[in-house]
């Protein structure tokens, strides 16, 4: 038996590795390697330990006590106070730049929409993170291995926030060149101002998310670039922390919902191991449920457990109908379509892993389009606090499950809202326009026919008495 000391002192790398999702392979790997796949099986790999040789507190509420260690930075960090949780680096490879001070809101008019009681829809704010979006849970996580593995170089494909993410990382902190490719013409202008401003090498490919995230691969294998995108296992890590942070928001109390916008399947994957190892470690005593909400124009998660009924099944996933729906789709050329542009991904990396988090937490997939996504968005923007189109669909899939009646008015409900409104200024200027082209040309040519809840400027013209009629008038 190891006395708590000795426990602590013993090399965390020791005592984490890579091991194969698939239970009927379940190689493992040192983290000392850097790994996106499985070398005997080709699955993707979760990040293991050996807890009972590891101190973990005994109750959640011991990491409150983190707070008094604000003056060190791994213990400022949203993400690193929970080190015992992800004890996979040594203390002094941590890379940190303050991420995971974010917020947990109750929202009683978001609320009021969605169409639970008052006081039970929470909003969890991850754009309040140094770059803006959720990433930097992940990204601090990634950046650690990588800097455990001396990469010189780190690559990512992106719909936006990642490389934004890992520029920011790699300015920041100086250990690492930021390499990121990115799609053409469907990235937000906030988030490529943040990877060409923080100086970060800037591959637009002619091609979707999806082509960049395969090329991505290719090139990192062959040039030997640390990938960081969400098949990166220790990325992933960082991501469970989201989790805690709701828990100690609702004072350790589990909700009963936990909604969140699907693309990639990162986040939906991180959230399942959070739960998973919590009920492990006796930490909670129930998981609550997962609902993944995809774009309508991205909706593979959707159409693959829902309408053809695949699922994680104990690690033994039918695949036919998975590799059906891929043949279908370049057969006939689909390509994700959505005004969400950081979910528009038609082949989640992180599927599998998904899957097995909806078995764990119980879980439902629902799709939400373009107009549901805008004026979920418009109505989180009215409470003071905004959000990115992606983000929004969180809430308007919870609106939906409260329509069907999966969600009950009683429910306790977490909306995660993944990016900072300022990321895509364009899709809330074009949503509250009085300029019916600009209105037609940015929204419009998606499905969306109207903005409810718009707040249009009122143009007055240059004259004293006019202006203050107006306000009077309008105010
Ligand atoms: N919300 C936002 C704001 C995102 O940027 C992303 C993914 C998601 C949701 C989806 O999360 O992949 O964990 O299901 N953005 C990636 C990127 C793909 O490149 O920035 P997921």
């Amino acid at each position: 038996m190891l006395s708590q000391a000795e426990k602590h002192n013993a090399s965390r790398t020791d005592l984490a590795f890579q091991r194969c999702i698939n239970p009927a392979c379940g190689a493992t790997f040192d983290t000392h390697s850097i790994r996106t796949s499985c070398d005997r099986c080709g699955d993707l790999l979760d990040i293991a330990y050996e807890w009972d040789r590891l101190a973990v507190p005994k109750r959640l509420s011991d990491f409150e006590a983190m707070w008094s260690q604000r003056t060190n930075p791994i213990r400022f960090s949203g993400v690193w106070r929970f080190h015992e949780l992800l004890p996979f680096a040594p203390q002094d490879k941590i890379v940190t730049v303050g991420e995971g001070q974010t917020l947990l809101q109750q929202a009683d008019a978001v609320g009021d929409y969605v169409g639970v009681n008052a006081g039970n829809l929470h909003l969890q704010y991850e754009g309040m993170n140094p770059s803006g979006s959720f990433k930097d849970n992940g990204m601090c996580a990634a950046f650690t291995h990588a800097r455990m593995m001396e990469a010189k170089r780190a690559a990512c494909a992106s719909t936006g926030n990642t490389s934004a993410s890992l520029a920011l990382y790699c300015s920041a902190t100086r250990l690492m060149k930021a390499v990121i490719f990115i799609g053409s013409g469907r990235i937000s202008y906030g988030k490529l101002s943040q990877a060409l401003d923080y100086g970060a090498l800037t591959v637009q490919i002619a091609g979707d998310f999806d082509d960049a995230m395969l090329r991505v691969q290719q090139v990192a294998k062959r040039l030997g670039i640390y990938l960081v995108n969400s098949v990166n296992p220790f990325r992933l890590e960082g991501q469970k922390t989201v989790m805690y942070r709701v828990l100690e928001a609702l004072r350790w109390e589990v909700p009963d919902w936990i909604v969140v916008p699907g693309g990639n399947l990162g986040n939906s994957s991180a959230f399942g191991k959070a739960f998973m190892e919590l009920k492990a470690h006796g930490l909670i005593d129930r998981v609550p449920r997962l609902a993944v909400i995809n774009a309508a124009g991205a909706d593979t998660a959707y159409e693959l457990f829902e309408r053809r009924g695949v699922r994680w099944n104990g690690g033994h996933i039918e695949m036919d109908p998975i590799r059906d729906y891929n043949d279908r789709m370049d057969r006939e050329g689909l390509k994700a379509d959505t005004i969400a542009s950081a979910i528009e991904i038609n082949r989640p990396v992180n599927l599998k892993k998904c899957l097995r988090a909806l078995e764990v937490m119980d879980g439902v997939v629902r799709q939400v389009d373009d107009q549901e996504i805008l004026d979920a968005k418009a109505k989180v923007g009215a409470g003071g606090f905004g959000c990115e189109p992606a983000s929004a669909a969180s809430v308007a899939g919870a609106k939906l499950l409260r329509r069907e009646g999966v969600i009950a008015p009683s429910d306790r409900v977490v909306c995660i809202l993944t990016g900072h409104e300022l990321k895509d200024p364009n899709a809330t200027v074009a949503y509250h326009t009085t300029d019916q082209d600009l209105f037609n040309q940015v929204l419009g040519s998606r499905g969306v026919r109207k903005a409810s809840f718009a707040n249009r400027a009122i143009a007055v013209p240059n004259e004293l008495d006019d202006i203050i009629k107006a306000i009077e008038l309008y105010s």
